[in-house]
C-alpha cells in the first residue's frame, strides 16, 4: 500500500476509501444504504443477532465504523431493556495490509481507530499465516470473522443468514474477481430471507455498474440506484 491519504493500492490502482472522507463514505454507502441505524435499534430492542457480510476488509474502517454504530444503538437502549443483541461481522481479505498501515489509514478518526485496536494481536498473528484461514475475534457482544484468502475460496463458507452486505471490492473494472457472476450468486444464496423487516437481507455498494446491478437482480435482489457519496452520481442498494 502506498503511504498516503486516502490509502491507495498500487496493485489495483485504486483507493481503499474516498478522498472526500472515508468514514463519511462508509456511513453513506453501507450504513444508510442498508438502513442500519434503524435496524440496529430494532435488534437492540428485541435481542436479535444481526449478521453483516463484507467483501474486502482492507483497512478495517468499515468494520470499526460499524462497531461504533452498533455501540451507539446499544447505548440508546435503556439499561433495563438491554436484550443481549449480537452483531456478527464476516469479511474476506486476500491481501492483508500491514497493521501499521491500517493504523495510519484510520488515524483521522481516533474514536474509530480505538475500536479496531483490540484486534491488533489476533490480526498480526493470522495475517502472515498460510492462506486460506479464518480469524475470529470477540469483543463484548460483537464477533468478527475474517476469512484470509481469495473471495472464491472464502465466500462459500460465509454463514447463510447475512442480513446486510457491504460490497466493497475495488471498482469492478479494476478488480473483476470480486464481482464475478459466481460471487454475486453466492451473495444471494447467503442472504437472509425473513418476514421480519429489519432482518430481511439487504445489500449496498458504492458502484453503480450495470453488470453488478443486473447480476444481483437476476439472483433475487430488488435493486435501486440512489445518490452516491460526495461527487459520485449513483450507487446501488437492494433488498431481497
Ligand atoms: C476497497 S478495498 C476495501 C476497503 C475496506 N472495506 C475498508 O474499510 O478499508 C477492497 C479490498 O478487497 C480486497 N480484495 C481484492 N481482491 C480480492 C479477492 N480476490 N479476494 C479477497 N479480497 C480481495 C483488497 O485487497 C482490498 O483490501
Amino acid at each position: 500500500m502506498q503511504q498516503q491519504h486516502p490509502p491507495v493500492s498500487q496493485q489495483f490502482d485504486d483507493v481503499y476509501f474516498s478522498a472526500h472522507g472515508g468514514l463519511a463514505e462508509v456511513q453513506h454507502v453501507f450504513h444508510t444504504g442498508n438502513n442500519l441505524a434503524a435496524r440496529f435499534a430494532a435488534c437492540q430492542q428485541q435481542g436479535d443477532t444481526f449478521t453483516i457480510g463484507e467483501l474486502g476488509f482492507g483497512t478495517g474502517l468499515s468494520y470499526a465504523a460499524t462497531v461504533q454504530l452498533w455501540q451507539q444503538a446499544q447505548h440508546q437502549q435503556p439499561a433495563n431493556q438491554q436484550n443481549n443483541a449480537k452483531l456478527v461481522f464476516v469479511s474476506v481479505e486476500k491481501f492483508p495490509l500491514e497493521w501499521s498501515d491500517m493504523v495510519a489509514a484510520l488515524t483521522p478518526w481516533p474514536a474509530v481507530l480505538a475500536l479496531l485496536t483490540p484486534l491488533a494481536e489476533t490480526y498480526q498473528q493470522h495475517s502472515s499465516a498460510n492462506q486460506p484461514t479464518w480469524l475470529t475475534h470477540e469483543q463484548d457482544n460483537i464477533t468478527l470473522k475474517l476469512g484470509l484468502g481469495d473471495v472464491a475460496d472464502i465466500l462459500p463458507d460465509y454463514p447463510s443468514n447475512i442480513n446486510a452486505w457491504f460490497l466493497d471490492g475495488f471498482t469492478p473494472a479494476k478488480n473483476p474477481a470480486m464481482w464475478t457472476p459466481e460471487v454475486l450468486q453466492y451473495i444471494a444464496q447467503k442472504t437472509m430471507r425473513s418476514t421480519t423487516p429489519h432482518l430481511n437481507g439487504t445489500c449496498a455498494t458504492f458502484t453503480a455498474a450495470s453488470a453488478v446491478r443486473r447480476g444481483l437482480q437476476e439472483n433475487g435482489f430488488h435493486m435501486q440506484k440512489c445518490k452516491g457519496f460526495a461527487f459520485k452520481r449513483e450507487m446501488l442498494m437492494g433488498n431481497m
